[in-house]
């Protein structure tokens, strides 16, 4: 069954322990991060993903939109992070940063935004945990999804059997359908669970559709 991993950025950041208690339903937590520098908006870091690691047992699905994120790994790790996904388009050299994610025990995942094909990752490690397929252009919530990203999914499918592939921006009622049509393992929603009136339903009703 489709996994739903709500947004934090679309949360209230002024109650974030409170927030996290209206998504119990949730199959993992999607933190987003960005410097200011790969994508133009600064949102969170360290230090606020571990203030709300003892607030839910979610597993932190942490999407770092970082021009270098190798020199943050080990941050992350220590915060709580129990899968971390980084940019193909960053500058860092993917392999390194790979294994610095493995070497500290945490899974690893890659993300593409929407211009990148997915034969960019050819030289890439095929035992990857998360594909993170961008639906948006990275660096805010609330846009709409750009629904010819979904056809990378059959090719990446292809290349990297076990890794799980994730639709990250615009998924809401509407769009969910579309994304598990071309085989989306993990549903990210910022918007349309945090913003809905009752998080835990919306949640039911993406993974329903
Ligand atoms: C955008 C982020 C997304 C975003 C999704 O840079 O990577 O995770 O929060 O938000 P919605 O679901 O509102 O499009
Ligand atoms: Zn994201």
């Amino acid at each position: 069954m489709v996994k739903i991993a709500p947004s934090l950025l679309a949360a209230d950041f002024s109650a974030l322990g409170q927030e996290l208690q209206r998504i119990p339903q949730a199959d993992m937590l999607h933190i987003d991060v960005m410097d200011g520098c790969f994508v133009p908006n600064i949102s969170i870091g360290p230090p606020v993903v571990s203030a709300i690691r003892d607030k839910t047992p979610l597993h932190f699905d942490v999407h770092l939109m970082l021009e270098h994120p190798l020199p943050y790994i080990e941050a992350f790790c220590a915060a709580g992070a129990d899968s971390v996904s980084f940019h193909i388009e960053s500058k860092d050299d993917p392999a390194a940063v790979i294994s610095r994610i493995r070497e500290l025990g945490m899974k690893p995942g890659i993300a593409l935004s929407p211009a990148t094909p997915p034969e960019s990752l050819e030289h890439i490690d095929r035992d990857l945990y998360l594909i993170t397929v961008m639906t948006v252009e990275p660096g805010f919530g609330g846009q709409k999804l750009i629904e010819s990203c979904l056809d990378k999914l059959p090719a990446l499918r292809k290349m990297f059997p076990h890794a799980l592939l994730e639709i990250d921006g615009g998924v809401n009622l509407e769009t969910a359908p579309l994304c598990l049509e071309k085989g989306a393992d993990i549903l990210v929603a910022g918007t349309a669970v945090f913003r809905a009136p009752d998080p835990a339903a919306a949640i039911q009703s993406l993974r329903a559709n």
